[in-house]
């Protein structure tokens, strides 16, 4: 989401003239999107901002200037603490303003040296007057769903991104045909929540994902659909069959469990169970056989026992990831989670983490190895750090990265594979 934020972030900036630069010495301006996810990505941003500081010290020594503006959750989270941490920040706004970043130059300008800092959550969507969506490639993220009324206990969404909140299907579509038209086949819809999107038709009635993904597959330059991310208890039989139905979808679905023990589960506030999770699984699975699943995992949840640890690594077993992503429980301010006694000592957490991705990483290799020898189609979308290679995605989201010249770049191949990791696949066009 913060991807797809600071492109948005771009597009406006692009209508006042500016360009983007990978380079921070040839900015005017250098714009920090953030993340308040856990503490460790949220502690990064004052470490980063203050490698610039020379920069924008040494610009005002030659007369110029250097605007500073951060943006993203933890300006929501922490806005006072952000200016008195870093004095040369000029504009502070959090992730339901950034589209009045335009109004905020312009009082930068009249009223200069004054800070400025605007972490609204403003009634007029900012989906509204975002200008024109420019295609970032092939690939291209939209966000169709923000904000989060699920109130996990362990997590800082809800308050940082705000409540649920579902772009219309015409907004959406426009925005679908936009990044059609300048480039991109494949679709990544993005929201907190993202099955939980309950848009308007263009009839005024409430629609739903499976409905919108319908309408989105008829777009003929997308030839790839994905989704991300989704919440358990809101899978529906109807996105089930959708994924059976729409060639378009790929086979691939991020479905986080976070836990496998019901008690843990119950604590975090999360609305199913473990039986109930497998149950989707096991529903999707039938009607997809090829379906690619990935989660997200927390270990070490405010008094998560041994045997609560033991339950998550059985639902693993049980399960067989081909991704995914694991994590320490992190205390995060003003969650729930956070003022409960029974807190888990790092040590714990870090040797259950270790245990975990042990399993996990074993399974991803199992999952890569039966695509050796395979012919699989793969969309090549940037070039691999190897001078000389290509990175491209398959169907299922796993990585393959072939020797080529740039002239398969933005299309999809059929690639033989010949070598297989965890985390990689390599072959020959
Ligand atoms: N501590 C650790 N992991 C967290 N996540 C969210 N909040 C926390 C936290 N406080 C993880 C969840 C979520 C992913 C995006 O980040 O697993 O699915
Ligand atoms: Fe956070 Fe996801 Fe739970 Fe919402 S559903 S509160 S975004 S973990």
């Amino acid at each position: 989401m913060n991807v797809y934020d600071s492109g948005r972030m771009a597009d406006i900036m692009r209508t006042l003239g500016y360009e983007e630069t990978d380079d921070p010495n040839c900015a005017d301006m250098i714009i920090f999107n953030t993340c308040h996810i856990r503490e460790k990505a949220s502690e990064k941003i004052f470490s980063e901002l203050g490698k610039f500081k020379p920069l924008k010290q040494a610009r005002q020594k030659e007369g110029k200037d250097l605007i500073i503006v951060v943006a993203g959750c933890v300006v929501q989270a922490q806005s006072e603490e952000f200016l008195n941490r870093a004095k040369f920040v000029d504009i502070a706004i959090g992730p339901q303003t950034y589209h009045r970043l335009p109004e905020m130059l312009n009082k930068l300008e009249r009223k200069r040296k004054q800070r400025i800092i605007d972490v609204e959550f403003p009634a007029i969507a900012k989906f509204d007057t975002l200008p024109q969506a420019k295609s970032r490639g092939v690939s291209s993220f939209l966000a169709i769903q923000e904000g989060c009324d699920r109130f996990c206990s362990y997590c800082v969404v809800p308050y940082t991104r705000g409540a649920e909140y579902s772009r219309s299907m015409e907004d959406i579509l426009k925005e679908a045909n936009e990044l059609a038209k300048s480039g991109t086949k494949e679709l990544m819809l993005l929201g907190q929540n993202v099955n939980a999107w309950h848009g308007e038709d263009k009839n005024g009635n409430t629609s739903n994902l499976a409905k919108l993904i319908e309408e989105i597959a008829k777009i003929d330059e997308i030839e790839r659909i994905r989704y991300v991310t989704s919440y358990p208890s809101d899978f529906t039989d109807e996105m089930i069959a959708m994924h059976r139905d729409i060639k378009k979808v790929m086979p691939y679905l991020h479905l986080p469990v976070q836990s496998g023990s019901d008690v843990i589960l119950k604590k975090m506030n999360r609305r199913y169970t473990s039986a109930q999770y497998i149950d989707v699984v096991e529903r999707l699975r039938e009607a997809c056989p090829e379906i690619a699943l990935s989660s997200d995992f927390i270990v070490g949840f405010p008094s998560e026992s041994d045997e609560d640890f033991e339950q998550t690594m059985e639902l693993v077993r049980k399960v067989k990831y081909a991704q995914s992503y694991s994590f320490k429980y992190s205390a995060r301010p003003g969650t729930p989670a956070a003022a409960l006694s029974c807190q888990v000592d790092e040590e714990i957490k870090t040797v259950r983490l270790e245990k975990l991705q042990e399993l996990l990483l074993e399974q991803h290799h199992d999952y890569n190895a039966q695509f050796l020898g395979k012919s699989i189609p793969v969309l090549f979308d940037e070039k691999a750090k190897k001078e000389g290679y290509l990175l491209g995605h398959t169907p299922q989201m796993v990585n393959v990265v072939v020797k080529s010249d740039d002239s398969i770049l933005n299309k999809i191949v059929d690639v033989k594979i010949t070598k297989t990791s965890a985390t990689t696949l390599e072959g020959e066009v």
